[in-house]
């Protein structure tokens, strides 16, 4: 059904275009029965349907749907089909329960481990979260449901967000905020894309112009609706001029008013308000065209979400204990292990269909092994030396102990961040009190984000990361540790040894209004390589029960051109004795550049499985986007010519092969050239050099006949030392032309700036 939206929008009243602008309810638009536009209905997101049964509700209990595995947990999966087959999974529930727009995925970056909703999101590496985002909001949508690509941007933490500024440089905005949002946008074009509740340099994201309008709409070419965080309007008309087209939630009768009367009065063009109403009404209809109702399949859904949960859990550590063999007993310690911690709190809570508890799983596949219980540990933050020891002597008497740890909902949710990177007081005594007298021990973590272990995991036989893994994660838990499952997952976010060391900890949460990204472009492994600082488990690392070898490693041309890129290749040999996945990554390193660039960079990867002894040649793809920067003055993304390094490895710390290839830049750079431009900038632009070439040699004659030269130098042509014990070129040549010039005052024929002023036209008319 093709709607002729222009006719409907000139039928509409201006009151009926304001309302249509800010929802009806909770979670629905504004219909207009009387021109046959229908009301669409939204829901949480991200890892599941929480459809509210009544629209006007925000707090009642959702109905059933399934809970997958939350994004910590589908990130290390890094398997891009696999997540758009859940996406289809949650597009089949959105029909089932009619919900128009599941509000998820989200794409914001980890940029220190204390971020509340950190299990919400993906990773610390922009690449990486925005080919997962684009598969799933591609899985979502190929069904006929919308997604709310969420929160559009640089909303990284729960200390003061519905205000806080986050002061981000525009350099560190394009290359690490933001492309996870615009490969997303580009690759899936999400129906709608929710804007964030802090500020961004000042701005509310409501009503960033600059992030909406010209980053969004006219540089992406995004052509959904931009929907606002619940609650994070708060000048309607300025969020309108801003480019936010739909406020949430409704209704706001006020704010209605307002748009009507700003319109009224002149104070808001009232084709920009018609943009708005055009792009929700697109959607609207967009959303009608898929017929709701019906059943989704309950257990084959479950069975996906024990199937992803599977893909996602990294073995961080095992000494060989794991996969269990033939115990005749095994304790298994924790409240996580009778009450499974998979999901985290907050608008993404969902109500499960039915949850796999991890200790009734491993009875399922135990067969002749005594399981016992003890639970180890209060929900709460008090100490319980009594749980301790119940745990003691049951680890003592068994073969093997497992011990489910989760992170409790107090220390981590939506809503708050957290103070530390720690289990509980009593999780850690209790780890450290049943590895003394049984070492044969697991640690099966649930958390959604990195916790320290350096007091315990030495005491340990092995720790497997279980994330918030979902409802069928229990399930997923008992394959792995009993080897039906060979674990393959790899993390998307590095697990710091300490809190001190992580990247924003200097400057983190802010205060007085503002935090300050001071780390700029070095988060995650890109401030670990660069500070060569050592951590518990690096980037894209994980453990298999196989082992695997990589060789033969190719480059498709030694010399490319940057709008060509390239493909890696690289043979992986399975040299295990049992099936297994590995996932390859490939960084790339540029050698030289003019602004400082991360030692290395994810820019693509591919998950492969292996039989035992097989051997699959993989390869990767690198575009002109894998080799460039984003450069603040020239206000583009750029190459330089030059070599770069083509690292593969199997994590940001285990680089098995290296390549080099020269990059050849076919990009004509307008010339930026202006009057503070340094003579070292002047000689590095080639038309710059052209035009003042001369001169700086001329300059340079006389400045070493003036002060001399430093013995370094060697070559004293007037056989002076220097004057002032320096080469002072050196220190000349990041002067501005104008400032050194004017050092040469008495011997020029007019004042310095005029002279420059002349340089710069002849330089910007050299075809620039
Ligand atoms: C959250 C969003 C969520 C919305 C609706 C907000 O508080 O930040 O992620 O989609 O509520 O529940």
């Amino acid at each position: 059904m093709i709607t002729d939206l222009q006719s409907v929008i000139s039928q509409m009243t201006l009151e009926e275009k304001a309302a249509l602008c800010t929802g009806a309810s909770a979670w629905s638009t504004t219909p207009v029965e009387r021109l046959g536009v229908p009301e669409m209905i939204v829901s949480d997101g991200p890892h599941g349907v929480r459809r509210v049964p009544d629209v006007h509700s925000m707090a009642l209990k959702s109905l059933p749907a399934t809970c997958f595995p939350t994004a910590s947990c589908l990130a290390s999966t890094w398997d891009v089909d696999l997540l758009r087959e859940m996406g289809n999974a949650l597009a089949e529930e959105c029909i089932a329960l009619n919900v128009d727009v599941l509000l998820g995925p989200g794409a914001n970056m980890k940029r220190s481990p204390l971020g509340g909703r950190n299990f919400e999101y993906f990773s610390e590496d922009p690449f990486l979260a925005g080919e997962l985002a684009a598969s799933l909001i591609n899985g979502i949508q190929s069904r006929g449901v919308g997604t709310s690509l969420k929160h559009y941007a640089v909303n990284n933490q729960e200390f003061q967000r519905f205000s806080i500024s986050a002061e981000v440089d525009e350099r560190t905005l394009r290359e690490i905020y933001l492309p996870a949002f615009e490969k997303a946008v580009k690759q899936a074009k999400p129906w709608t894309v929710m804007c964030s509740y802090n500020k961004i340099n000042g701005v509310y994201g409501s009503e960033q112009h600059h992030l909406l309008t010209e980053i969004l709409k006219e540089e992406w070419g995004f052509e959904g609706l931009v929907v606002s965080d619940w609650g994070a309007v708060h000048d309607r008309v300025a969020a309108l001029k801003g480019g936010l087209d739909w406020e949430m939630p409704g209704p706001q009768d006020r704010r209605v008013r307002a748009v009507v009367e700003a319109v009224r009065s002149g104070q808001l063009d009232e084709a920009l308000l018609d943009e708005s109403v055009r792009r929700i009404l697109r959607i609207v209809f967009k959303a009608k065209e898929t017929p709701k109702g019906g059943a989704f399949d309950v257990d084959a859904h479950h069975e996906l979400a024990r199937k992803i949960a599977a893909e996602g859990m990294v073995l961080l550590k095992n000494d060989g204990l794991l996969p269990l063999k033939d115990h005749q007993h095994i304790a298994v310690i924790g409240h996580a292990a009778e009450n499974a911690h998979f999901q985290g709190g907050g608008s993404s809570h969902i109500n499960p269909t039915r949850v796999a508890m991890p200790f009734k799983e491993l009875q399922a596949r135990a067969d002749n092994v005594e399981l016992t219980y003890a639970e180890g540990y209060p929900t709460d933050n008090s100490f319980r030396q009594d749980m301790i020891d119940q745990a003691v002597t049951l680890a003592q008497s068994a073969d093997v102990a497992l011990l489910y740890i989760a992170l409790p909902t107090f220390k981590e949710s939506e809503g708050y961040d957290r103070t530390d990177l720690d289990l509980t007081d009593q999780q850690v005594a209790l780890i450290k009190a049943v590895a003394k007298v049984q070492p044969r021990m697991v640690v099966v973590l649930n958390n959604g984000a990195p916790v320290a272990m350096s007091a315990w995991i030495d005491d340990v036989s092995a720790v497997l990361e279980g994330w918030m893994m979902g409802q069928a994660g229990g399930a997923a838990i008992a394959d792995v540790l009993f080897g039906r499952v060979n674990p393959c997952g790899k993390l998307a976010e590095t697990f710091p040894l300490k809190l001190a060391d992580t990247p924003a900890y200097l400057n983190w949460p802010g205060g007085a209004g503002k935090v300050r990204y001071g780390e700029g472009l070095f988060i995650g492994y890109r401030y670990y390589d660069e500070k060569e600082l050592p951590v518990l488990f690096p980037f894209g690392y994980g453990l298999s029960y196989t082992s695997f070898a990589y060789g033969n490693a190719k480059v498709s041309a030694k010399n490319f051109k940057d709008v060509n890129g390239l493909t890696v290749t690289v043979d992986v040999t399975n040299t295990g004795s049992v099936a297994g996945k590995e996932i390859v990554q490939v960084y790339v390193h540029d050698q030289k550049s003019a602004l400082v660039r991360p030692e290395k960079e994810l820019k693509g990867f591919a998950k492969v499985e292996l039989q035992p002894g097989e051997t699959k040649s993989v390869s990767i793809q690198l575009d002109f986007r894998a080799f460039a920067y984003y450069h603040p003055e020239y206000k583009q993304w750029i190459t330089e010519t030059g070599d770069f390094d083509l690292l593969i490895g199997a994590s940001a710390a285990d680089i098995r092969c290296r390549l080099t290839a020269t990059l050849e830049s076919t990009l004509c750079l307008p010339c930026i050239l202006d009057m503070e431009s340094t003579m070292r900038e002047w000689m590095a632009d080639p038309r710059g050099r052209q035009v003042l070439g001369a001169l700086y040699e001329q300059i340079e004659t006389q400045t070493r006949r003036t002060f001399g030269e430093a013995e370094r130098y060697g070559n004293k042509k007037n056989g002076n030392e220097a004057a002032i014990g320096m080469d002072i070129m050196d220190m000349m040549v990041d002067m501005p032309v104008v400032s050194v010039l004017m050092f040469q005052q008495g011997a020029l024929t007019m004042p310095a700036e005029e002279m420059v002023a002349g340089l710069l036209r002849q330089v910007h008319s050299t075809g620039a």
